[in-house]
């Protein structure tokens, strides 16, 4: 009987064996036919766990027709395996994707059980590279990525308070994607089909926040030529985003609070109070009540913003998901790419694992991009991250170091119990007086008596 049943395997070919597809039927695989590039986009393999791919590259397929089907090969989550006429008549374009992306190739005729083993292989290897995890649940339609529990409790607030109307407050470090949030939960709520306005607080100059968000009529001030409308208004019947809101001048606070209570506001050298319909999101990174405490934030407003709290983790708390949101970020940079990207080093993804990112996901997005421009060979290691190399685990112990250290373990242990008198430590190792002298020596064991008689074993 076979281990293995139904595991998929795309098998790309201008003409399919037929016994080479009855044995690898036998052998459990469930074979994805296709002739080219269409033919595998239109079998939607979008979610697809990882599979084995088998390419005949001995069919007669053009340059073009090789380099058209370079991004499937690229996939991390397919194991590929060539088959090739001979190995000294390949072509250049053959050789380049048979170097880069092929676990193994065979020369024909090939005998098919040899095949069968090898693209089992092939799997297993595709199984071991990060992006292979990148499963449905942590690829949101939304553009976050996360499967680890801090980041599924961020989900599931998000869809809570996206079927509310009230005020949400977003709180989190710099970089943890608190925009990216803002816009899931307008995406997720009723007000989805309308606009999403996003004011940064922070970079706007406090002389010009006012007119931003309630923006002015003509003749308000010198340059006032026409009349504009403010953010504010720009997002009704949809969503305000405040970001950075513990940034914003007092001056603003007072009359978004206003604006808050009323759900109306007044244009800059104007007197009209106009209607808004809009649902506030703000964010911050900073710690709100403390800025309330030294009265640089109302606490008024405070309350009118935080009706509903979401937060952010930052990415050193999210485990697993920092590899995956790398090969995200990586793959989405190789598009970019005048090389040929490979992918990270094993001490790169240890280094990454490791580092405690201050700057969470922008920082991440950024080391990457900077480590794909100065990476060599098409490996990105953790010098071109600008990371130190991880500490490396230590090697288990020799069966000679690990019986050192029981033996020293013992000694030690017996001297204590004993309390210096060596003959009782000797009787009770089993060893004689001469022995125990050579093993104190070999592992510095010295004994000496502490101020109120008691034995002290060194070492
Ligand atoms: N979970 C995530 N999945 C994918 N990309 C993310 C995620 N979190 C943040 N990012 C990306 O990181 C960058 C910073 O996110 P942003 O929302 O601007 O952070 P913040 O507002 O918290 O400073 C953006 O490019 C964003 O797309
Ligand atoms: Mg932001």
């Amino acid at each position: 009987m076979n281990a293995y049943i139904n595991r998929p395997l795309l098998y790309v070919s201008l003409r399919h064996d037929a016994t080479r597809c009855r044995y690898l039927a036998q052998q459990g695989w469930q074979l994805l036919f296709a002739n080219n590039r269409r033919d595998l986009e239109a079998l939607n393999l979008r979610d697809e766990p990882v599979l084995g791919g088998l390419l005949d590259l001995d069919c007669g397929y053009s340059d073009t027709e090789l380099e058209e089907l370079e991004p499937w090969l690229a996939r991390q989550n397919i194991g590929w395996i060539g088959v090739v006429g001979n190995g000294d008549m390949l072509s250049d374009p053959m050789r380049k994707l048979l170097g880069l992306y092929f676990v193994d190739y065979y020369n024909i005729p090939c005998d098919s059980a040899e095949l069968a083993h090898a693209l089992g292989h092939a799997v297993g290897m595709a199984n071991l590279r990060p992006a292979a995890t990148l499963t449905r649940d942590a690829l949101r339609p939304d553009g976050m990525i996360g499967n680890c529990p801090a980041m599924q409790g961020l989900f599931r607030g998000i869809e809570k308070v996206s079927k509310w109307d009230t005020p949400v407050l977003i709180s989190g470090e710099s970089g943890t994607g608190k925009e990216l949030a803002a816009r899931a939960i307008h995406c997720a709520s009723r007000r989805a089909g309308q606009p999403f306005i996003a004011v940064n607080c922070a970079a706007i100059p406090p002389t010009l926040l006012m007119s931003e968000l309630f923006g002015y009529e003509r003749g308000a001030f010198t340059g006032a030529v026409k009349r504009k409308p403010g953010r504010i208004e720009l997002a009704h019947g949809g969503t305000l985003f405040l970001d950075e809101i513990g940034d914003m001048p007092l001056e603003s606070q007072t009359s978004l609070l206003r604006f808050l209570e009323t759900g109306c506001i007044e244009r800059l050298g104007g007197t009209e109070s106009v209607a808004v319909d809009v649902r506030v999101i703000s964010a911050t990174h900073v710690d709100l009540e403390a800025a309330i405490a030294a009265e640089r934030f109302r606490g008024d407003l405070y309350h009118r913003l935080c009706v509903l709290r979401v937060k952010q983790p930052a990415l050193r708390e999210r485990d697993t998901d920092i590899l995956l949101l790398a090969e995200h970020i990586l793959n989405s940079v190789r598009g970019h790419s005048p090389e040929h990207i490979k992918g990270f080093s094993p001490a790169a993804l240890r280094a990454l694992s490791a580092h405690t990112w201050p700057g969470n996901v922008r920082e991440l997005i950024n080391r990457i991009r900077h480590a794909a421009a100065m990476c060599e060979d098409g490996i990105i290691k953790p010098a071109d991250l600008d990371l130190q190399p991880p500490v490396e685990p230590s090697h288990p112990p020799t069966l000679a170091e690990a019986r050192e250290a029981a033996e020293r373990c013992a000694v030690k242990e017996a001297l204590q119990r004993n309390h210096e008198r060596l003959i009782d430590v000797a009787e009770e190792l089993g060893i004689s007086r001469v022995t125990l002298f050579r093993m104190m020596r070999e592992h510095k064991l010295q004994i000496r008596k502490g101020e109120l008689g008691m034995v002290c074993v060194q070492g």
